[in-house]
């Protein structure tokens, strides 16, 4: 088709297009467990600059502007941008539509925070993004990511959604990064890595969100907090 969209081919936004509708309410024990984690890690950003680099339905969009910053959230996919576009009207969030397998579309050194959240297993390259990522990074910024934990493969975990129409369960095209992944490739591009953890599922987890059962004490989160190691907030 010549009219085509540059990016109509990829299979995952076809698949986040999809999910959308759904993403915020289909009882994912992950997003249940890093949504009490991740918010306390960032620190104080009220005025701050930050991005969210695949930011999805606008999950942490939202509790960034209630902590008084002021954010831009960057997907691929059209549907989930205009689920997070519906839900938040503050002028202080922007979004925008962008692969961020290629360039950012952003001058160097101009956020104070950049954040991208369960979206490393749809990026081939992760030292191409996290040199991005430093690039737009100010002196003194974080970057905050998490990631489903690599363990979760054993158990058969993907990015994935249930049609509603069929009961189908649809997997979303992903790669499975190792913990090294990510360490070799900070370390590659100079970054420094001031925080590293692991989370197991848990009863309580479990007793919230019943998909979480078979997780129980066995490794779902992977976060990591970079900077530049020129004195990180
Ligand atoms: C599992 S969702 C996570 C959304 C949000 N960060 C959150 O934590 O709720 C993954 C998101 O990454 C986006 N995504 C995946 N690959 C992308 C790419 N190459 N460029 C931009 N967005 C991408 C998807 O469209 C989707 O919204």
């Amino acid at each position: 088709m010549k009219n085509k969209p540059k990016n109509e081919s990829s299979p995952v936004r076809r698949g986040y297009n999809n999910w959308a509708k759904q993403y915020d309410t289909d009882g994912n024990p992950l997003m249940a467990l890093e949504g009490g984690i991740v918010p306390g890690l960032w620190g104080d950003i009220k005025g701050k600059r930050i991005v969210d680099l695949g930011c999805g339905t606008g999950r942490h969009v939202n509790r960034l502007i209630k902590d008084g910053a002021e954010v831009v959230g960057i997907d691929f996919s059209e549907k989930m941008l205009k689920e997070a576009s519906e839900k938040i009207s503050s002028g202080r969030a922007k979004f925008i539509q962008h692969d961020i397998r290629k360039p950012l579309p952003f001058d160097d050194n101009q956020f104070d925070g950049i954040l991208s959240t369960l979206v490393f297993e749809h990026i081939e390259n992760i030292e191409s993004l996290f040199r991005e990522m430093k690039r737009i990074c100010k002196p003194g910024g974080f970057i905050l990511i998490s990631e489903m934990h690599p363990a979760m493969r054993l158990k058969g975990a993907q990015a994935a959604y249930t049609n509603p129409g069929t009961g189908e369960k649809i997997k979303l095209r992903s790669i499975n990064h190792t913990v090294s992944d990510f360490v070799k490739s900070a370390i590659n591009c100079g970054l420094n890595i001031s925080d590293i953890r692991e989370y197991e599922g848990t009863e309580k987890l479990a007793a919230k969100k019943p998909r979480a059962k078979k997780y129980i004490s066995w490794p779902m989160l992977l976060i990591l907090k970079l900077d530049n190691g020129d004195g990180a907030y």
